[in-house]
């Protein structure tokens, strides 16, 4: 028995080895982990289970027949963070650049229909050359088998990437088919094709990190959620992450202990809004007064900054913020922001994550080029998933809360359940002094006479009591106690249930 003990050991040995070495001192010197360094970084110590450590590749055709890595290139399995467990895989660009044979994809297939059948989520380390090039169809038949499972897993198991490497082809669907993408940067890119084969067709030159960096997923593409600095921020901070979600579709978000207490006040939230309803603040400061020890973990960061979104607790529970940001375009939404908030909302209610919506929006962004670029399309995705989504939804509006935003940004009217403002709330279809302009077009050219009628539609409308007096607003609420109000709001919703009409599947506005 020994001796066969032995041989095991000697093969497992050889499997860790991935491509050799020479490789693995290569992808170190670009600052890269390899694929299990990953993953002992990204799991709880000792939990990981390894699946298909000896699978080998099946292709004969250039000379692949005498070149067999154990693994095959990606390494897959299971294991915790904090405890709760995940499925995972971790591409090995030792083994052909961490490219996608058949045999690859079968080891990916595998744990994603376990993850699948037992109702846990699934990260995946990508760092891939994209099809294995010595394969053909074999190897696209892989990425569509991943494709399809990524599609099936949607909504009922969370899906989490981490773009290790340069990713290429296939190697960037199956993410984009995933709920969250994280990319390190300067070492990770994303491109359909890359560089040169952009050249080649449209005579375009421009170098990888422009083509698919961090940077340009994070701020202009809006494919990736989040960049770091390098592996292992990246792989902590997905930890992180994951800490906010449930197992699956039919659980929870776990709580945890905290420290903070529920009945908080915030005596500061009762100055932030200043009294010039054109000056802006920062909506990240009410975000972290309110949340449980200030904690929120802000999801596509860099990309339309005028709204945002991403995870807090409240008393220990995970929690979705959406929030118009006045620093920015002065909160207006657009066809980013709502694409953004959308995806967003889509996602907290596919997992039962309660979603918490603070509004100052002073309506949608006029111009040409959002005309042109559909934002009547785009903004109905965000009117649509507010509308369609089941979950507890809290409102607070802090002070602008305009025309058709106002519906939007989870009014009464859309089924939000508990619709707070604060004293400085302004619920109006327009500005005041656009209103007048309008009403008054007579006098618009007598400014004394329109700043009257301005006054006189401030003094109506530029207050939340006429929708107080309504029911739209559920209650006027001191700025300073708005973390204790919506904590209680979502503790009393924790029971809510909804019945839903029967359907194959709605149809988003894409
Ligand atoms: C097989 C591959 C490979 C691939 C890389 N390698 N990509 N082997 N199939 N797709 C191998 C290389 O031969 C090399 O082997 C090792 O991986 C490292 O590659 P390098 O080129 O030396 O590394 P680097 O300079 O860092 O460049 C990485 C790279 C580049 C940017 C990923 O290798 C590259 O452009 N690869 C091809 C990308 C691509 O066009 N893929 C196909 C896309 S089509 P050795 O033995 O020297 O270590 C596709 C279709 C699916 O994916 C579509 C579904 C929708």
């Amino acid at each position: 028995m020994l001796g066969i003990v032995e041989q095991l050991e000697a093969k497992r040995a050889e499997a860790r080895l991935g491509g050799g070495r020479d490789r693995i001192e290569k992808q170190h010197e670009r600052g890269k982990l390899t694929a299990r360094e990953r993953l002992d970084v990204l799991l709880d110590p000792g939990s990981f289970e390894e699946y298909d450590t000896f699978k080998t590749h099946r292709a004969t055709d250039f000379g692949m027949a005498s070149q067999q890595y154990p693994g095959d290139g990606v390494v897959t399995g299971w294991g915790t963070i904090n405890g709760r467990p995940t499925y995972v895989f971790s591409q090995d660009f030792t083994v052909f650049g961490g490219s996608l044979s058949e045999t690859h994809a079968e080891k990916i297939c595998k744990v994603m229909d376990l993850a699948m059948q037992n109702g846990v989520p699934v990260i995946g380390l990508n760092d891939s050359g994209g099809a294995r090039i010595q394969e053909g169809v074999a190897s696209l038949g892989g990425y569509a088998e991943v494709f399809w499972r990524n599609a099936q897993a949607s909504g009922v198991v969370p899906q989490i990437s981490v773009i290790m490497g340069p990713c290429a082809g296939g190697a960037v669907y199956s993410p984009a088919m995933t709920d969250f993408t994280y990319m390190v940067r300067d070492t990770s890119y994303m491109f359909v094709t890359g560089p040169d084969v952009v050249k080649t067709v449209t005579g375009e030159v421009v170098t990888a990190e422009d083509l698919g960096g961090a940077t340009t997923h994070t701020k202009k593409s809006s494919v990736a959620d989040a960049a770091f600095d390098n592996d292992v921020e990246a792989l902590v901070e997905t930890r992180r992450l994951f800490d906010f979600l449930p197992s699956s579709s039919r659980d929870r978000a776990p709580g945890l202990g905290v420290f903070d207490d529920p009945n908080r006040a915030e005596a500061s939230l009762d100055t932030l809004v200043p009294e010039n309803a054109n000056t802006p603040y920062d909506m990240r400061e009410v975000i972290l007064k309110i949340a449980d020890e200030g904690d929120f973990l802000e999801l596509q960061k860099d990309f339309a900054g005028n709204i945002l979104t991403g995870f807090i607790r409240l008393n220990g529970e995970s929690i979705g913020v959406v929030a118009n940001q006045p620093l920015v375009l002065a909160g207006c939404l657009d066809i980013d922001s709502s694409r953004k908030a959308a995806r967003f909302v889509r996602f907290c209610d596919a997992f039962n994550i309660p979603v918490l919506t603070l509004v100052d929006v002073p309506g949608f962004l006029p111009g040409v080029s959002q005309e042109l670029g559909g934002i009547i399309k785009h903004g109905a995705k965000l009117l649509f998933a507010y509308a369609q989504a089941t979950v507890p939804k809290v409102t607070v509006i802090t002070r602008k809360a305009y025309g058709g935003a106002y519906d939007v940004m989870a009014s009464k009217h859309i089924r939000a359940d508990v619709n707070y403002a604060w004293p400085s709330a302004q619920i109006a279809v327009m500005g005041a002094k656009g209103a007048a302009e309008i009403i008054h077009r007579r006098d618009a050219k007598d400014p004394e006479k329109l700043a009257s009628h301005t006054k006189e539609y401030e003094d109506r409308f530029a207050n939340p009591f006429i929708a107080a007096q309504r029911g739209f607003i559920d209650e006027v609420i001191l700025p300073q106690s708005t973390r204790r109000r919506v904590l209680r709001a979502f503790e009393m919703l924790k029971t809510k249930e909804v019945p839903e009409p029967r359907r194959k599947h709605d149809n988003i506005p894409l």
